[in-house]
């Protein structure tokens, strides 16, 4: 008895520190257990239902069990064999039939839940689609019916049907928004995975690659910004307006040299690295420095001060990620930031 309570208060620390560690997951809401749309809604329905199974079977077992342990126990003196009921048929019905009747109501609206929510919406002129793709360490939006693609921070209306299609462009990760519905994994080799969501609400939705993908892994994350039906328009029209270029024609040539290449502004510059059209605006540098002036994040400033820290120095913000580090004066990043800082969309 002793040595069991010495077990128990070593084991003390190490559990009030994991419960510490599971409740400190960040500012924003990264929880299932507050949906903000109906596919969300119906998962969290699923996991009250089984909750509550799980909950009731253990309260049943353990209050039986504390009571037979009680009533049945061997008192002094007594030597003799209790009552047997091995091969009691009245209990093994009863045994056989509680647990059968438990799974048919934890199973049926699962099974429908599941079949439900793989309703393909890819071939629905009514659903808005994006294509995702996954880099290491990023996410990109291609919204094929509009002619834009974004990277980041997916906007998206209030008032239709997000249909997904993910794939990778490297490694498996995984594409997830808690708040708005469950996961998918984004696997290598051309698979494809579909699922859709709608966000009722307007407002922003933490997104986050929820697989192992590589040292900044931690830092993928994405913003899911849920707009009215024309503020949807006048980003769209916005991310299809011609770039306008820096105004300072050295800038302007540098940008072209060292940005351009990779990147697009507008109808301007590569396509297959994170598109930058409205930087302004967006709600993060990179998808995880929060573009903020409130002195609260030590860590993080106002978007141009975001941008400064990562075109200086791309690898010490997001190790392993594939921006080089270009070659351009303190001077001249400066420049660049605070062009990109006033690229904004206003939808
Ligand atoms: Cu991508 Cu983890």
């Amino acid at each position: 008895m002793m040595n069991r309570w010495h077990v128990v208060k070593r084991l003390l620390p190490l559990l009030a520190v994991m419960a510490l560690l599971l409740s400190a997951c960040g500012r924003e809401d990264l929880s299932t257990l507050n949906p903000q749309g109906p596919v969300a809604e119906e998962q969290f329905g699923l996991m009250k239902l089984s909750i509550s199974i799980m909950v009731l079977v253990v309260v049943v077992v353990f209050a039986i069990a504390i009571y037979v342990l009680i009533r049945f126990r061997r008192r002094p003196g007594d030597k003799t064999i209790p009552v047997q009921v091995e091969g009691n048929h009245k209990l093994e019905i009863i045994w056989t039939v509680i647990p059968l009747v438990l799974l048919v109501i934890l199973g049926v609206p699962t099974i429908q839940s599941v079949f439900g929510l793989a309703k393909d919406y890819s071939k629905d002129e009514n659903a808005v689609q994006i294509k995702v793709t996954a880099h290491q360490y990023w996410w990109e939006f291609d919204y094929p019916q509009y002619g834009v693609k974004t990277a980041q921070e997916m906007i998206i209306p209030t008032n239709a049907v997000i249909s997904i299609e993910a794939k990778t462009a490297d490694v498996i990760h995984s594409f997830w928004i808690p708040s708005l519905a469950g996961k998918i994994d984004t696997n290598p080799g051309g698979n494809v995975n579909r699922m859709y969501f709608e966000a009722p609400k307007s407002g922003v939705y933490l997104g986050k690659c929820a697989e192992l993908c590589g040292p900044s892994h931690a830092y993928m994350d994405f913003k899911v910004k849920a707009v009215d039906e024309a503020s949807f328009e006048r980003w769209v029209a916005g991310m299809k307006a011609p770039a306008e270029m820096p105004s300072d024609p050295e800038i302007a040539e540098l940008f072209a040299s060292q940005c351009l290449t990779c990147h697009a502004v507008g109808d301007k510059g590569g396509t297959i690295y994170p598109n930058l059209t409205g930087m302004g605006d967006r709600l993060a540098v990179a998808g995880f420095l929060i573009n903020t002036d409130d002195p609260q994040y030590k860590n993080e400033g106002t978007v141009y001060d975001n941008l400064v820290r990562w075109i200086a120095d791309p690898q010490e913000v997001k190790p392993g990620n594939n921006m080089p580090k270009v070659d351009l004066t303190q001077q001249e990043i400066e420049a660049i930031a605070k062009y990109l800082s006033e690229q904004k969309l206003d939808y």
